[in-house]
This record gives structure tokens, C-alpha cells and sequence, in this order.
């Protein structure tokens, strides 16, 4: 079997293997329609955030099919406690860097906190700006019903958009880091929300750290895909922050977070080695030296 054929093995996978989102042959990059036509073909499919190039270019040639310039790089790269502080000018930096390591994935940038809530107007500019000066393919903002004006001026204007529903990090600061959605009535809201967003253009929905049972609800309401974080196994996709993917990321992970890797231990193994070889003379060696 050839790892092509390996990847398309199982549920959720495309009977067309060739237009798969992830195992998928073509080498160009992906668009919104090949995302919306995943849905449509009941392919599940993963997403990953990325904040500097080299990392970047690691997830595209491994095939993952969405990159997101999340303003988790607040926490993740920038040294800040929360998202809150991230600014435009951060985020095109990095977004920019991204795109730049990528190829074939689809990159999203994150419109941060500021950059959007006081209107439709202050959104498009911002979002215009990822797109012309960093070169994203989406925007991402969070919100349902109440980012409604923006998400629709921004589509109209020609820049796809992914809403953020559920937990959104922005309002940790009125909302904690709380499951949302459990309830009847938080329920129906997440529905509303999500349904919203839709009919405003958005061509995806994060559901962050929401109960399965209404992610999974949501995604069968919808004919946009849904990305879940903390969201069970419904949704049409899977986001994760790469930082705790990997195990880089200090002290407590999320719960609904799986570790692949163990990249805090081995970096801090390859620099403690480092640091011993050139503390003992063992490096440079003669290999490593000019004459
Ligand atoms: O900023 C981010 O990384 C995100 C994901 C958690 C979806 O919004």
C-alpha cells in the first residue's frame, strides 16, 4: 500500500483521494471551495496553527491543509498572558513570515482583539490589510451574532472569513476560559450564532471548548465546515494550537489537547548538550573548523 492509499484508508476520507484536503494530490494552494467541497464530501480534516515561518513550511510539507496565524501567538510566541494584547502589527509580522513558509496550505489570519469590535469599517481595513500586506487567504474573527456587520462587509468585499463561537479567548476578561454552550439556552445561542455567521458569509466555524453533543448538533445544521477545539469528535475538522501539539508549551495543557511530540524536553536536551560540549571543548571539533 502506498502511504497515498495508507492516508486514504478509513472514515471520513474522500472517495476522490486526489482532492483530499490532507493526503491529496494537488500541490497548489487551497482555496475556500476546496474547503467547502471537503464538507461536501464528508472528509474530516486537520488545522494547525503556525506564527513563524520554518515552523510553517514543517506542517505544510507534512500535508496539513489550513494553517492558522492564531493570536494564541500572544501566549505561544510573544511572551503575553493572554491573546488580548496582540497587536495588527504582530499579526501581519508573523502572518506575512507564514505565508511565506507555506506553499499549499491555506493560511487564516487571526483578526486580534481591537482590531475589529468597533465596526464593519475598522474590520475591513484590518482584514484588507493581512490580505495585502501578509498575504493570507482568510480572515478569522470571533463572534457570531455580534460581529455579524463585519464578517458580512468583509466577505463582500472579497476576503473569506472564519467565525470563532464558543469559548472566544478575545473576552476572557468577561467570559474566563469556561465550557460555553451547556444548557438549552446556551445551546440555542451557539446554533444561533453559528447559523448567523453562515448567512453572513463565513465559510467555517471554529467551535472552541464546547460540549460534543452541541458541536456535533451544529455541524449537522450547517452546511459550512466547523473546526472544533475542545469539541469533541463531530466536527468536520480539528484545530490545534502547535505549541501544544508538540509539547513545547510550559505547565498545564488543556485537557482536550493530544501531545505528539515532547519538543520542550528535546530541545532543552539538544541545549544542555550544546552547552556541555562547548563548557568540556568538546565542540567545535576539527569537522566544525576552518583553515
Ligand atoms: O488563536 C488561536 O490559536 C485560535 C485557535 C485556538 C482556534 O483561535
Amino acid at each position: 500500500m502506498t502511504l497515498q492509499s495508507a492516508q486514504n484508508q478509513g472514515a471520513g476520507r474522500p472517495s476522490d483521494s486526489s482532492k483530499a484536503l490532507y493526503g491529496g494530490t494537488q500541490s497548489r494552494r487551497i482555496t475556500v471551495h476546496d474547503v467547502t467541497a471537503a464538507k461536501e464530501r464528508g472528509e474530516k480534516w486537520p488545522m494547525l496553527t503556525a506564527y513563524d515561518a520554518m515552523t510553517a513550511s514543517v506542517f505544510d510539507e507534512a500535508g496539513i491543509p489550513v494553517i492558522l496565524v492564531g493570536d494564541s501567538m500572544g501566549n505561544c510566541h510573544l511572551g503575553y498572558d493572554t491573546t488580548v494584547p496582540v497587536t495588527m502589527d504582530e499579526m501581519t509580522l508573523l502572518s506575512a513570515a507564514v505565508v511565506r513558509g507555506t506553499r499549499r496550505a491555506l493560511v487564516v489570519g487571526d483578526l486580534p482583539f481591537g482590531s475589529y469590535q468597533e465596526g464593519p469599517v475598522q474590520a475591513l481595513r484590518n482584514a484588507t490589510r493581512l490580505v495585502k500586506e501578509a498575504g493570507v487567504g482568510a480572515v478569522k474573527l470571533e463572534g457570531g451574532e455580534r460581529s455579524l456587520e463585519q464578517t458580512g462587509l468583509i466577505v463582500e468585499s472579497g476576503i473569506p472569513v472564519v467565525s470563532h463561537l464558543g469559548l472566544t479567548p478575545q473576552s476572557v476578561n468577561t467570559m474566563g476560559y469556561r465550557v460555553q454552550g451547556r444548557g438549552d439556552e446556551a445551546a440555542h445561542r451557539l446554533l444561533r450564532d453559528a447559523k448567523a455567521a453562515q448567512d453572513a458569509g463565513a465559510f467555517a466555524v471554529v467551535l472552541e471548548l464546547v460540549p460534543a453533543e452541541v458541536a456535533t448538533e451544529v455541524t449537522r445544521s450547517l452546511h459550512i465546515p466547523t473546526i472544533g477545539i475542545g469539541a469533541g469528535a463531530g466536527t468536520d475538522a480539528q484545530v490545534l494550537v502547535w505549541t501544544d501539539m508538540a509539547g513545547l508549551t510550559g505547565g498545564k495543557v488543556p485537557r482536550f489537547t493530544k501531545q505528539y511530540a515532547d519538543l520542550r524536553r528535546s530541545l532543552g536536551d539538544a541545549a544542555r548538550s550544546f552547552a556541555e560540549d562547548v563548557a568540556g571543548g568538546a565542540f567545535p571539533a576539527e569537522e566544525h573548523t576552518f583553515h
